[in-house]
């Protein structure tokens, strides 16, 4: 189980992330919404270890993540934002480089290896520069490189972008699945569709701020049953659509 309390972040002046409090349970699927800028990538990254949150506390199985950090890594796979990293390595050595600092038997995790890069298509690429690779190759190549350390809990920033229609179902059907064994899925996306099929819970944040904690049926159900998109907007969007009318007219003389 991991729980948020109080966490709150800020980059010089900008306040990231102002009193988070949060629980997610193992078996579950955990979905971050929330406009551009509004905290996602900053909460994932706290818990990754990536940032250091400027007060509040982050447990994680029942240990602090501030004392108990490489344990907690351990635990955890992590896919960034944006998968632009370690661009110099293959694919190969990229994943050779997880197997070494995850601790893991390279020959135990060769089979799941070899089911993953050809399930992604990417057995023909192992030995080319992520330098070299398309957007969402990069991102089969990370993505793969999470799902082969295959840890309990699964933290993916944006995993689906970019990536072609069947990884994405493929991919979706792999988070189920890690759900279905008990463990944690914890992700945030911008498609709202795939947030209503996916997510066992939800969290949505507008300027650092949660201003909304769990499932989506009850989410829908307190909005009279209307459309994930239209609650969304609601909550989270703007207040009215000024911008949108003025710009509609401003060709109609
Ligand atoms: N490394 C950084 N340095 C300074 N400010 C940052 C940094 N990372 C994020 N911020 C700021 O923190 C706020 C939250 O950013 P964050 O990346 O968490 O948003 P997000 O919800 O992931 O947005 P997006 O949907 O665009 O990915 C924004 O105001 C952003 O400008
Ligand atoms: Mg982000």
């Amino acid at each position: 189980m991991i729980e948020i309390t109080n966490l709150s972040k800020s980059y010089g002046s900008t306040k990231a992330l102002r009193d988070l409090n949060l629980k997610t349970s193992s078996g579950k699927i955990f979905g971050f919404l929330g406009h551009n800028g509004a905290g996602k990538s900053t909460t994932l990254k706290t818990l990754v270890s990536i940032h250091n949150p400027t007060s509040g506390s982050v447990m994680v199985d029942g240990m602090d993540l501030m004392e108990h950090r490489l344990e907690i890594k351990q635990k955890i796979a992590y896919v960034p934002d944006t998968p632009d990293i370690f661009l110099q390595l293959s694919a190969g050595e990229y994943w050779s480089f997880l197997i070494a600092a995850y601790q893991l038997d390279p020959v135990a995790v060769q089979s799941r290896l070899e089911k993953l890069t050809s399930l992604f298509n990417m057995n023909f690429h192992i030995d080319e520069t992520l330098s070299s690779f398309s957007h969402g190759m990069r991102q089969k190549a990370i993505l793969i490189g999470a799902l082969m350390v295959d840890p309990d809990i699964w933290i993916l920033d944006e995993p689906m972008q970019g990536l072609d229609p069947q990884a994405a179902f493929d991919l979706k059907e792999m988070m189920k699945s890690h759900a279905q064994k008990g463990k944690t899925v914890i992700f945030s996306t911008h498609n709202l569709d795939t947030a209503q099929q996916l997510c066992d819970e939800l969290a949505i944040l507008k300027k650092g701020q949660l201003i909304y904690n769990g499932p989506v049926e009850k989410l829908l159900a307190e909005h009279g049953n209307r459309s994930l998109e239209e609650v969304y907007l609601e909550m989270a969007g703007r207040v009215d659509q000024p911008i949108m009318s003025d710009l509609n007219g401003e060709h109609r003389e």
